[in-house]
């Protein structure tokens, strides 16, 4: 695969305030890495809408990152605002990616009718919250993360033909 550029973000007030080790990011990292991303940097935030706005303005405008992918606060607690952040700074909508993390997820636990999580494009940089639990990371992830590639490559013009997958 083409060099693609990745970076990762979790959102946790515990994991920000040291009192919580972040086992999800790190999990996101080396799936990743495995799938031939090249990680440009890995950030931990604390929940809250207006941190992960700018990082993610900044992320995929200044450093133009072809995929962000985000970590927790994607529930209903109050501080899970993680999906609003998101669609805050979108410039179009990618809803089918959250949409299939929803679907196939549902098939392991009805839980993840829960989550909240959403999918857009900024620009040329795709951007899609993933669930908290490292479980729930590897279950979303391993799923969606084969279609990513051809969706980030059409971005940019730079894969024009949809091959049946
Ligand atoms: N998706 C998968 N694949 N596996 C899971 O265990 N847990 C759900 C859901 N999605 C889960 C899942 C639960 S319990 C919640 S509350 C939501 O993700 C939101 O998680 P977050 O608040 O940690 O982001």
């Amino acid at each position: 695969m083409e060099n693609l550029r990745a970076a990762v973000i979790t959102l946790s007030d515990k994991g920000y305030r040291g009192e919580r080790e972040d086992k999800s990011g790190p999990l996101i990292v080396e799936m990743l890495k495995e799938a031939g991303y090249v990680i440009e940097e890995t950030l931990l935030l604390p929940d809250g809408i207006e941190p992960l706005k700018s990082e993610l303005i900044r992320l995929a405008d200044e450093c133009q990152m072809d995929l962000v992918l985000t970590t927790g606060g994607t529930g209903f607690a109050p501080t899970d605002v993680t999906p609003e952040a998101t669609l805050a700074v979108a410039t179009r909508n990618a809803p089918g990616i959250a949409e299939a993390m929803r679907a196939y997820s549902l098939k392991i636990t009805p839980r993840a009718m829960l989550s909240r999580a959403a999918s857009v494009l900024r620009g040329s940089t795709l951007i899609v919250n993933l669930p908290g639990s490292p479980k729930a990371v590897r279950e979303s992830l391993e799923y969606i993360l084969p279609s990513l590639e051809h969706g980030i490559l059409l971005v940019n013009g730079r894969d024009g033909e949809c091959a049946r997958k």
